[in-house]
């Protein structure tokens, strides 16, 4: 059969914590064509160590790429309409590997992992002159979340590191660059890059200068000659060269042009380019970013400062102010995985929908500690409240409205920093299919959830920057090019008074659950 011709398509690697997806999009509509998703796992080595296989995301992206394919060719759609494609990655997740075997020397150390906690404080005991040394440059805390910490644990702890950097093998990369420099070679030539986005996460990126930062470096004793040179977020950065893979092969010689962190991307990918725009994607942890413009705006209540995108060499750096929650989904993964009270993720929906209530039953899932607003690295996760009449469909409601009570204290944060509270907040993200979820996050805001009948915004936004480079022109970024995408509207249903008093007995339990570890 002939292959329909539908104009130029886009596609986009969207590698998040949990599991890596390859999407490919419409450059004239945003219309997702098709995509594969596989899970990623997770190892947990020792108490708060969490950690992947670098090797293990590689495939994962090859499989996505080839499924993806694959399902293009039964819909008669002609891979060679691929013109570029954009990557979005997990942030901050640390890789170390060796550019002449191009095996990764350890596992990579994930976001979520808390083994730094005493490196962080001892470092937070040197900081030189000010207390604002590294946040001015940074936009950052000094916290676990970040890169910089993590490799400096890699580079005390694992001598195949120490061993390689002596002799000049070594690479480091966040998720971005290990794939990218991957998927364009690897050994025979793999490009050693990141984006501005990514950089930012690492707190050895100052965010002003748009460079790795010296005295950064100095301060945490990173080499500088590993680290990735740092590119905008929307440029031609290498071509596929992946013919050893046959998985992936076909898209061989396609340029790779788009980079973002995911939220980020997802930013991007719901339009949020004005001063003041807000987006929250709710993927493994949940992620409130607000558009600040040219302007590197300093949170008083707990937000980090983050480059929101560089679309172009030669286009300006936009900043954005985020609040950071560890946990949202990932509480779905731990109800399977680790209590087993449900067979898929989006069971957790019937279940809630079961009860219509927790019952006085509260969840904290401070797995990894608590982000933002806290930063309490020594919380820990509790469920309060029970009775004997509680049961599971209780904790599974307990597990949806706490990811909304977080949302609820970093736009609380957002608002009081930004001045202007939001009318409205702008969601995406897998768990934004779960209905309940939807009408329980705008009933505790209090304000309508507006979200995209496409959640994939992350993988959409990776995808737009890939189009619009320079090179490739195939996307616009104008609003006419989302005409595949329509929105649904949450309204709030209960009163003020009624959501004012759920959300005070969840700082409550919010309380209990910090300063856990001594
Ligand atoms: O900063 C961590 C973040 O990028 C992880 O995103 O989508 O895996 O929750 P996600």
């Amino acid at each position: 059969a002939k292959k329909a011709v539908l104009g130029p398509l886009v596609g986009a690697v969207d590698q998040g914590t949990s599991s890596t997806r390859f999407l490919v999009f419409n450059s004239k509509t945003a219309e997702l064509l098709s995509h594969h998703q596989v899970e990623i796992k997770q190892e947990f080595p020792r108490e708060g160590w969490v950690e992947q296989d670098p090797k293990e995301i590689l495939h994962s992206v090859y499989e996505c790429v080839e499924k993806t394919c694959e399902k293009l060719g039964q819909l008669n759609i002609d891979i060679s309409n691929i013109k570029a494609i954009g990557v979005s990655n997990q942030r901050e997740t640390t890789v170390v590997w060796d550019k002449l075997t191009g095996e990764p020397l350890y596992n990579a150390v994930v976001w979520l992992d808390l083994r730094t906690q005493s490196t962080v404080e001892s470092l937070s005991k040197k900081i030189p002159g000010n207390n604002n040394f590294v946040k001015s440059k940074t936009g950052l805390p000094i916290s676990t979340y970040f890169s910089a910490v993590k490799l400096r644990w890699i580079l005390d702890n694992v001598r195949k590191v120490q061993k390689a950097v002596e002799e000049n093998r070594a690479l480091f990369g966040t998720i971005d660059s290990w794939l990218i420099w991957s998927l364009t070679g690897g050994v025979n030539g793999g490009v050693h890059c990141t984006d501005v986005t990514n950089a930012s996460r690492t707190m050895l990126f100052n965010i002003h200068s748009l460079e790795w930062d010296k005295e950064l470096c100095e301060f945490f004793g990173i080499p500088m000659e590993i680290l990735p040179n740092v590119r905008s977020s929307s440029e031609i950065y290498g071509l596929m060269k992946i013919s050893h893979s046959p998985k992936a092969g076909a898209l061989e010689g396609v340029p790779i042009s788009g980079c973002l962190g995911d939220q980020s991307a997802a930013l991007v990918g719901q339009m949020c380019f004005q001063d003041g725009q807000a987006k929250n994607t709710y993927g493994t942890g949940c992620f409130l970013l607000c558009n600040t413009g040219r302007k590197c705006v300093f949170s008083e209540h707990g937000l980090l400062t983050t480059v929101a995108y560089k679309l172009g060499r030669d286009k300006p750096v936009f900043y954005a102010l985020e609040g950071s929650v560890a946990i949202a989904g990932a509480v779905t993964r731990w109800l399977k995985d680790n209590l087993g009270i449900i067979k898929t993720s989006e069971e957790i929906e019937k279940l809630a929908k079961e009860v219509g209530t927790s019952y006085g039953c509260y969840f904290v899932p401070a797995f990894s500690g608590l982000y933002a607003p806290y930063w309490d690295p020594s919380a820990r996760g509790i469920i309060c409240g029970l009775t004997q009449f509680t049961n599971k469909c209780h904790i599974a409601f307990a597990a949806l409205e706490a990811v909304c009570f977080q949302t609820r204290e970093i736009l609380d944060a957002m608002n009081r920093d930004c001045g202007i509270p939001l009318s409205h907040l702008q969601v995406d993200g897998g768990m934004t299919c779960n209905k309940i979820l939807m009408q329980l996050q705008a009933d505790i805001l209090y304000i309508p959830v507006v979200k995209p009948s496409m959640p994939e915004t992350t993988a959409l936004g990776a995808a737009m920057a890939a189009g619009a480079a320079e090179g490739v022109g195939v996307w616009s970024l104008e609003p006419e090019d989302l005409s595949a995408v329509t929105m649904e509207r949450f309204e709030p249903q209960i009163n003020a008074e009624e959501s004012e008093i759920r959300y005070s007995t969840w700082k409550k339990a919010v309380m209990k659950s910090m300063g856990w570890v001594t």
